[in-house]
């Protein structure tokens, strides 16, 4: 693997200036948390704004005309705008467009919620909706949920091969053309692989999608913590992605959609406070977003969100986050490549791996290694990862590859302590 990136400035993995930020990394020197793809560590000052809800403006927000409770609606406020802005959602003045945020639990609510609730208004029978193999569960079964409710045909976009067989994790240009065509309605596609993490030609998908007069909708969810995610430049109009796997807590999702189809689309959950009148027999719902959060929300969370944003756009900043998961991803293999048992999944340049590196060892299940890495104190996952048809299509054995995924708070240290862990891993089933 080579990566140009690795000799950016903030690249320097033998130091890590973040660890002391995060409570458990720095209590924990005994962990090398390389895990981050499933959900990221929190920084002390995410935690503390969770506390400081509670402690300083804690009341329902929405649910009272007292100060406190405005007080906390304005926090909510404030974290939409903020993250309307994060993503691009901006208006032609570069104002955020706060209300096209929507609050959901996570990514997948999120892509129910327009698989759901505004593919109806669309999908016809003899439709298509158009995916990659490479979608995690969570834009893959609402999709064929909503092509069975529609009957419309749930259509796959495959990578190409390198000579050897082996997934690049690049959907070509030949496949889009063959693949979305005038039956397209809406097309779904992951920013970055959880698997294999490439970064999929979302804009060329919207492109194409659009020439068909369809709908573009994106998950983020492994993109947000990596990359800077612009939702004009993307040609979204629907993405998605948690707070968790970006520093912020669980159970607080995004949604953004543009904001006439946000209008079209029903609600996902109705009951309180999504309504703007109810009579005895109906019901009037809110505008949007309010429409989509029925129910109280997770004002803390929400707001400690909006905290851990800050930490990892602001202080540590994508630039950083870039030249530091660069450097981690061309060391590990250069070091793993010493091991002739292993094999890396996706494309061959560092740049092909947003923070992720999916591998197996020749022989071994990855479940075993995951448990041999964990006596080491080294964290993985191992498994299908939520993408059975992509493990499926690769021809993984067990529908299961062990997954090392990683974030600027790790260092060289870690993928040592890692690399180190799979020659135990290789010694203790061959000698
Ligand atoms: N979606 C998370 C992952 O890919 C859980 O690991």
């Amino acid at each position: 693997m080579s990566e140009n990136r690795a000799a950016a400035p903030g690249a320097d993995i033998a130091n890590n200036p973040y660890k002391a930020d995060f409570p458990l990394l720095s209590t924990r020197d005994d962990l090398a948390f390389l895990d981050s793809a499933a959900t990221a560590q929190r920084p002390a000052v995410a935690l503390e704004a969770q506390r400081r809800f509670y402690e300083t403006m804690n009341a329902n927000p929405l649910r009272g005309l007292y100060s406190l409770s405005v007080e906390a609606t304005e926090a909510i406020a404030a974290v939409r705008a903020q993250i309307a802005s994060l993503i691009g959602a901006v208006d032609e003045r570069g104002r955020a467009l706060a209300r096209d945020i929507v609050f959901t639990r996570n990514t997948s609510e999120s892509l129910n919620l327009v698989a759901k609730c505004f593919a109806p208004h669309v999908l016809e029978p003899g439709d298509e909706v158009a995916i990659t193999v490479m979608e995690h569960h969570s834009n893959l079964i609402p999709w064929q949920e909503a092509c069975r409710a529609a009957g419309a045909t749930l259509v796959y976009l495959y990578p190409e091969r390198d000579g050897a067989g082996n997934s690049t994790g690049v959907i070509g240009d030949a496949e889009i053309a063959a693949k979305i065509g005038p039956k397209t309605k809406i097309a779904a596609a992951t920013m970055v692989s959880n698997v294999l993490g490439c970064r999929l030609p979302v804009e060329k998908l919207a492109a194409a999608v659009h020439a068909q007069g369809g709908y573009m909708v994106v998950d983020a969810a492994q993109a947000v913590p990596h990359l800077p995610v612009d939702v004009r430049a993307l040609g979204a109009d629907f993405l998605a992605f948690s707070a968790h796997k970006a520093l912020g807590p669980m159970g607080i999702g995004v949604l953004w959609g543009r904001h006439d189809l946000l209008d079209a689309a029903d609600p996902l959950l109705t009951g309180g406070e999504m309504i703007d009148s109810v009579t005895e027999q109906g019901a009037v719902w809110a505008p949007v977003p309010e429409k989509f959060e029925a129910g109280t929300q997770d004002a803390a969370g929400i707001y400690a969100t909006g905290v851990a944003l800050a930490y990892l756009t602001q202080t540590v900043g994508y630039d950083a986050v870039q030249a530091r998961e660069a450097a981690l991803v061309a060391y590990a293999p250069a070091r793993m490549g010493a091991l002739p048992y292993r094999a890396i999944l996706g494309g061959p340049a560092a740049a092909d791996h947003h923070g992720v590196l999916s591998f197996n060892v020749r022989g071994i299940h990855p479940h075993d290694v995951a448990s041999i890495l964990d006596m080491s104190g080294v964290c993985i996952r191992a498994g299908h990862h939520c993408a059975q048809p992509l493990l499926a299509w690769m021809g993984c054995e067990n529908l299961a590859c062990c997954r090392a995924s990683l974030a600027f708070y790790n260092d060289r240290r870690d993928i040592d302590r890692f690399i180190d862990g799979l020659e135990n891993v290789w010694r203790t089933f061959n000698g």
